[in-house]
Formats: C-alpha cells, sequence, structure tokens
C-alpha cells in the first residue's frame, strides 16, 4: 500500500504524431519513431475528400492502414477531422451552399463515425473555425457557416454525439499561444465559443490548441496560454495540444543554433503544457523534418534566402528528428515532459 505521503502518479499525458499511411509499411527509422508513439493521427488522409472525393464513393483504405497498424502496437488514433474548410470536396461545397440541407453533414458523418465507433475513440469534428479579422461572432467565412450559419458549430458537435456516443468530441484551431492582438483576440473568441457551446448543453469533450509556433513570433506568453488552458478546463473540456511544430525561417542560422532554438520554443510549451491537468496529449505535426509540411511554407523563404531545398541542412527544422532521423534537443523536450514508448 502506497505511504499516505506518496505522490500521485503523474498523469499519463500521451505524446502523439501525425502519420500518414505510406509510412508504416517499411522497416525505417521513422517507422521506429512512430512505434513510439502513443497517439496516431491521420495528417491529410483522414480529411473528407480524402475520404470521398467523389459523393457516394468514400475510399476507407488509408483510415483502415492507420487504425490496423496503431491497434497491432497498442496505440490510440485520433480521427482528423470530420469539418475543414479546405478538405472539403467541391460537390459537398457546392450541395451545401445550394441546398443548405443538414443531411449532407449527417451523410459524410454517418460515413465515417459508426464505422470506426469504438476504434477512433475520439473525433476532431470542427477544424479551423474561428475567424481573425472579421466574420460574426468570430466565425470564419466557410461554406459551412454560409450554409448553415453560426450554430454549424453545434448542430455538428450533437450530429456527432448521435453517431457515436462513446466518442469524445473536439474542435481544433490555431493562433491561439502568442501575445499579440490576433491571438488574444481569437482566445477570446474560442472561449466565448466553448462557453456558449456547454451553456446550451451540447457535447463538447476537448479543445485542440494546435500549437504551430512560429519564431518570427517571438515566444509564446506563458502566462497567457496557461490562463487560456485553465479556462477552457474550468469549462469543463480537456485541452489538447494537436500539431505542434515550429516554423523556423533563418536558414542561414548555424544548424546547432536552429535546433536550440526550435527545442526553446517548444519547451516553452510544454513547460506550460506540464502544469496543466487538464492536458493529456501533446501531437506534433510529424516526426522528421523531411515529411513536414513546413517545406512548403519555406519554399518561398528558401527563394528568397537563395537557399536551395534539396540540401537537408536547408530544411525546417522545426521537429522532433531532422530529415536523416537523428533526434534533436525538441526530441529531449518532449520526452522530459511526455510518456513516450
Ligand atoms: O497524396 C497526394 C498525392 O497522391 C498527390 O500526387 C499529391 C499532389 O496533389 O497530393 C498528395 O496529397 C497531398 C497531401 O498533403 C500529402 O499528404 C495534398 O495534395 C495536400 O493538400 C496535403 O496537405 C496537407 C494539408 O493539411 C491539407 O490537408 C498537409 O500534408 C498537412 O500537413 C496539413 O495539415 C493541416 C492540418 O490538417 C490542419 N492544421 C493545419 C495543418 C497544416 O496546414
Amino acid at each position: 500500500v502506497p505511504s499516505p505521503t506518496a505522490e500521485p502518479a503523474a498523469p499519463q499525458r500521451l505524446f502523439g504524431a501525425a502519420v500518414r499511411p505510406d509510412q508504416l509499411t517499411d522497416e525505417t527509422p521513422l517507422l521506429a519513431a512512430i512505434r513510439g508513439c502513443g497517439l496516431l493521427v491521420p495528417e491529410y488522409h483522414g480529411q473528407w475528400s480524402a475520404v470521398e472525393w467523389r459523393r457516394g464513393d468514400p475510399w476507407y483504405g488509408n483510415y483502415d492502414a492507420i487504425l490496423d497498424f496503431a491497434e497491432k502496437h497498442g496505440q490510440q488514433v485520433r480521427g482528423h477531422s470530420l469539418i475543414w474548410e479546405q478538405m472539403t470536396p467541391d460537390w459537398a461545397r457546392e450541395e451545401m451552399t445550394s441546398g443548405k440541407d443538414w443531411k449532407t453533414i449527417e451523410r459524410h458523418f454517418a460515413t465515417l463515425l459508426p464505422r470506426y465507433s469504438g476504434r477512433i475513440r475520439e473525433w476532431i469534428v470542427v477544424n479551423e473555425m474561428i475567424d481573425t479579422e472579421h466574420g460574426d461572432h468570430g466565425f470564419r467565412r466557410t461554406s459551412f457557416q454560409r450554409a448553415y450559419g453560426n450554430d454549424y458549430v453545434r448542430r455538428a458537435l450533437e450530429t456527432a454525439r448521435v453517431l457515436d456516443p462513446q466518442a469524445k468530441l473536439m474542435i481544433n484551431d490555431y493562433s491561439l499561444l502568442y501575445d499579440n492582438p490576433v491571438d488574444e483576440a481569437r482566445r477570446n473568441k474560442m472561449l466565448r465559443l466553448v462557453e456558449s457551446i456547454k451553456a446550451s448543453g451540447t457535447p463538447l469533450d476537448m479543445v485542440g490548441i494546435q500549437g504551430h509556433l512560429e519564431l518570427r513570433k517571438g515566444r509564446i506568453s506563458q502566462p497567457k496560454a496557461a490562463r487560456f488552458m485553465t479556462d477552457l478546463a474550468g469549462m469543463g473540456v480537456e485541452v489538447a495540444i494537436t500539431e505542434l511544430d515550429v516554423l523556423e525561417d533563418d536558414l542561414r542560422r548555424p544548424i546547432g543554433e536552429r535546433d536550440r532554438l526550435v527545442a526553446d520554443a517548444a519547451q516553452d510549451l510544454l513547460d506550460v503544457v506540464a502544469d496543466q491537468k487538464a492536458v493529456g496529449s501533446v501531437v506534433t505535426w510529424g516526426l522528421s523534418d523531411k515529411q513536414s509540411w513546413l517545406q512548403d511554407r519555406l519554399d518561398a523563404t528558401k527563394a528568397a534566402q537563395a537557399c536551395t531545398p534539396v540540401d537537408c541542412g536547408r530544411m525546417n527544422r522545426g521537429l522532433p528528428f531532422d530529415g536523416e532521423m537523428r533526434p534533436k534537443p525538441m526530441h529531449a523536450a518532449l520526452q522530459r515532459t511526455l510518456t513516450m514508448a
């Protein structure tokens, strides 16, 4: 029997990563690192237009491949994401905005939620709904907002709960951590949205903070980030860091300095997370710099800085492993905070 003074066990805070099915087949150092995750998230292949490019002809192969791999290795899978403007098939956008019939959404959710009930235990139901500049009540002017009005987020959560009563339901957004007017406004809009969702009795279990950090924005505001997470937890939702990586775009700095700056930026956020019992997982948006979506963001920068994209050393170095799968100081920072295999 543990002595009464025994420290309560540290909360199991899962480490996860965004993955693509093609990364799960060959025995590579990347695959070994993926096995070390407790949670896998389809980086792209779970999106509406990746599953049902043609109406009525859903392709489950990629989701099944990620789930089969995860279940074989005792890992959880997060559904990502049911509603996201950028990955809405054209036929669905047209159907929604012309017919304005909620059945388009119900049909889409019914394509995925019952099939994976009990296997995918948490879903990002709506991704990136907060508007920065304008939008009524802070909503982005998406096809969903135009077709169904500002109530679409709440309705989507209600519909998801009916189709999979046991799944945890999430909403997920970005630019919520820095000490600048944009992030401050976005934090307030998210808090107001969560408050109204909970006040209406609509199911909402988790809020995802993407955590795409950018060195050019300076350091995150730890007090504001902590206060934001505490306020969310106070509304009865869990918090997740869902897409952590670091955009570091001064490619002329020495590699070691760039890696240290990236680790420091990640550590700032992990230090906040360590004190937040409501945060149950941190997912990095990929594991190796070679697969990072940030390369696209950097190509323009590379051109500007006359860097050759071919040289791995010139890659953005915002993930735990470099292009050759060597662990970097960011990986050590994650290991200190998270439960990693
Ligand atoms: O797999 C196809 C390939 O067969 C085809 O030849 C090629 C050319 O069209 O496209 C490939 O698919 C691309 C896919 O990434 C590869 O994984 C898609 O075009 C491309 O749009 C897709 O981009 C993804 C993007 O979301 C849009 O879904 C990025 O990988 C992914 O990192 C990014 O992730 C988003 C989160 O979901 C939401 N938060 C922001 C984050 C970064 O944009």
